[in-house]
Formats: structure tokens, C-alpha cells, sequence
């Protein structure tokens, strides 16, 4: 959108407006009422900020998108509207859903020899159990869909027997529909096994609710053109081979990823323990993202589990998660899942594109001058004048801050 560009060069005020007006939703500004977030969690004495800006521009299968992202980390947006322009110039990002369960875990600790057949036998009265508990999700299609099982052995020559359910949570993230189910299983199953489970509850490892994402970017877009698809190649295989550097190539890829998660309403903690057990599952934790040089070209691809809702929770109760689903067109929870993934991949993108040609420290101490600048107690108008001068300073402590703020002064 036209209206986007140069959108960091606009007065606060400016953007406001042109949010307003290109998603007339003026009323969507406003804080979580006193009233709401005392409801929402015990205890409650405040709310806590965090910036909530918009990074526009994000290509995804042909559709452009403004991404709306709470962080409190200066370069993230920076970074995703880089990323999204460079993005952008080789015709965006694909990315699909694979698939949209949630699994829930029911376990008893060392089973009888007889569970496994009386659970054969009751897979159709476990259906309409689940069916029963949440009857509101199966009317919009979703519900109890498969039923698995495994017994796994623990260190103290003890077992479990696991019982998995794949369940459709339709739009929403769905941890409370998949915990009721599973608590109504297991309130029928306990009686037929003559033994207490030891819990009912969501996995977070949300394997069932992959999405892959794509992007292919021609080096004549890039910097250092001749040998960048090597390089970023290189850093990749760096994050397969290193849990040290998969750590933080995941956290580069999260910092986008909690950052749109968060600010649509959702929940960051799920996402997170998602994505990292699935980064370790093959016994060694990697880097999600890879980037290979593929006939010239450098091919970044992703999947991961992305678990979101586009209901429930407290995506209605705050306005602000509203604006953030208004911003971003109102995708569906499968759109949603796209643009989270599709997120993260840019992020990545930004974070090796810059580890691989300036280093990482340029482009974060640009931004980190400004927080520095107000720590040293600089006014709005005091920040505009000092800016210029600090970014030019080798080593911007804090001293020399203050030594030109007080110069301003005089
Ligand atoms: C900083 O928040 C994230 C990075 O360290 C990610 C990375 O190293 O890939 C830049």
C-alpha cells in the first residue's frame, strides 16, 4: 500500500491517522479497560506496555499485508520492513498449512496389559464422549478426529501408557476445548482401567499444526551479490550443526513471531514451547529455517507448528489484539498460521542478511542510540537534535550522552 511508504518518517500522529482511516477503526486505540484485565487474571494492579507498531508490505502468496508487531526490541521492525522490501523485489513468500489439529495427551503410569484392548473396544463410546463435551465445536465442524496410542518407557523401569487425540479446534487456538475433551476421556476411561491417569492436558508440541514456508530471493537484490547466497547458506548449516547458533538463529526467527503473535492476542508461551521441541525433534536441536544456493538463487524454506486462534482467549476482550486482526485483514486462523510463519521467515532473513554482510551491531546500535538518548532523560525535541551526533559516535555510552545533552542545554 502506497500509503505505507516512508511510514518511519511520519509524526506518531500521522501514522495514528493512517491506520484510522485505512482501517476506519478509530475506536480499536484504546487501553484494555480497568474492569477487563481485572478479570483476567488475579491480582492485577496495572496493565504493562509495549510498543505496538506496523511493519508494511509483507508479500504472501501474491497478497500484501501490514504487519502489526508488539516488541520492545528496536530492530524487529526495522528489520521485518527490510526484510519485506527485499522480499517484496523477488515477488514475496509462498507458504500453506499442512495441517490444523491440536493434540491432547491422556496418561496412565504403568499400565495393565489389558488397556490397550478395552481402549480398542471403546474408540466409537470415546468419539461421541468428546463429541458430547464440546458439542459447540463439533457443530462448526471441528471435534475429536483420531485417536492414538503409544507406551513409553521411564527411567525408573516404570511406563506410560499415552493416549493421543487429534483434535480440530476449528478457528480457535483451542487449549481449553482440547482440555475438556481430554478430561471427559479420561473420566470415562479411569472406571474401565480400575486406575487413576496421571494427567489430561494439551501438548504444545503442535506437530498437527504445521505450516511450510517459502521464499526464493535473486542475489542481484542483495547486498555483496556475488557471494551472499553463500554466505547465508553458510549460516544456515551453522544452525543445523550448533545448538549454540540454533538457539539464537530460533530466537531471531521468534523475535518476529512473538512479537505478531502476541499483539494478535495470542499465546506466546505455546507458540515458543511449540517451536523449540519441534526444533529438537530429531534428538539435536536445529535451526528451523534453511537457506540453500540453489542454480543461483538462494531458496529459504521453514516449517514449524503454529498454534493460534483467531477466537477465544482474550482476542475479543482487547482492543488492541482487535486493531491487530483489523490491520491485518481479518485473516482466518489459517491465514493466520500463514502470515506467523511467513513472519518469521523474514525475520531470519533480516538477521542472517545482516549477520553475513555488515554484522549485527550496526544496525542495532542505529536504534539502540535512540532508547540511549531518552535514558539520559532527552526530550522528544532534545532526541531529533542529538540523533544525528550520537549515531555518529564510535562507542555511544552513556557519559558522552549526557555530555552533549548538556551541551545542548547551555
Ligand atoms: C537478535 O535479537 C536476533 C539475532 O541474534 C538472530 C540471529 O542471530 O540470527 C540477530
Amino acid at each position: 500500500m502506497e500509503i505505507f511508504n516512508k511510514f518511519y518518517k511520519r509524526s506518531i500522529q500521522e501514522r495514528r491517522q493512517i491506520i484510522i482511516d485505512t482501517f476506519n477503526h478509530a475506536d480499536l486505540f484504546s487501553s484494555l479497560h480497568q474492569d477487563t484485565y481485572d478479570n483476567m487474571i488475579e491480582n492485577a494492579i496495572t496493565t504493562y506496555e509495549i510498543p505496538f507498531g506496523v511493519a508494511p508490505g509483507l508479500i504472501i502468496n501474491n497478497k500484501s499485508y501490514v504487519i502489526p508487531m508488539a516488541t520492545e526490541e528496536p530492530s524487529v521492525i526495522a528489520a521485518q520492513a527490510n526484510a519485506a522490501k527485499i522480499i517484496a523485489m523477488n515477488g514475496g513468500l509462498t507458504a500453506k498449512v499442512i495441517n490444523k489439529d491440536m493434540i491432547g495427551q491422556l496418561a496412565f503410569y504403568n499400565p495393565k496389559e489389558s488397556f490397550e484392548s478395552i481402549l480398542e473396544n471403546e474408540l466409537e463410546v470415546l468419539f461421541k464422549i468428546a463429541n458430547d463435551a464440546k458439542p459447540s465445536i463439533v457443530n462448526r465442524g471441528g471435534g475429536l478426529k483420531k485417536i492414538t496410542w503409544d507406551t513409553k518407557h521411564s527411567d525408573n523401569n516404570g511406563s506410560f501408557f499415552i493416549i493421543y487425540a487429534s483434535i480440530d479446534t476449528q478457528e480457535a487456538m483451542g487449549a481449553n476445548i482440547v482440555n475438556t475433551i481430554m478430561e471427559a476421556l479420561k473420566n470415562h476411561l479411569e472406571p474401565l482401567f480400575e486406575q487413576e491417569a496421571t494427567m489430561a492436558i494439551l501438548s504444545n508440541l503442535a506437530d498437527e499444526s504445521l505450516v511450510e514456508v517459502e521464499c526464493i530471493l535473486d542475489p542481484s537484490t542483495l547486498k555483496n551479490s556475488e557471494t551472499i547466497a553463500d554466505k547465508i547458506q553458510e549460516a544456515s548449516a551453522f544452525a543445523q550443526v550448533d545448538p549454540y547458533r540454533a538457539s539464537t538463529h530460533n530466537k531471531g526467527i521468534m523475535n518476529g513471531i512473538d512479537a505478531l503473535t502476541l499483539v494478535s492476542g495470542n499465546d506466546t508461551r505455546a507458540i515458543e514451547a511449540g517451536v523449540h521441541a519441534y526444533a529438537a525433534r530429531s534428538g539435536y536441536y536445529k535451526g528451523l529455517s534453511q537457506w540453500q544456493s540453489i542454480n543461483g538463487k538462494l531458496h529459504g524454506t521453514m516449517t514449524l507448528p503454529v498454534s493460534v486462534g483467531t477466537v477465544g482467549g482474550t482476542i475479543k476482550l482487547n482492543p488492541k489484539a482487535q486493531l491487530a486482526h483489523e490491520i491485518l485483514g481479518r485473516p482466518t486462523k489459517e491465514e493466520l498460521m500463514i502470515i506467523i510463519a511467513a513472519v518469521g521467515l523474514a525475520q531470519n532473513f533480516a538477521a542472517l542478511y545482516a549477520l553475513t554482510t555488515d554484522g549485527i551491531q550496526k544496525g542495532h546500535m542505529a536504534l539502540q542510540a535512540r532508547a540511549l538518548i531518552l535514558d539520559c532523560g532527552a526530550t522528544t525535541s532534545e532526541l531529533d537534535v542529538l540523533l544525528p551526533k550520537v549515531r555518529n559516535l564510535k562507542n555511544p555510552d552513556k557519559n558522552t550522552i549526557m555530555s552533549l545533552l548538556d551541551e545542548l542545554r547551555q
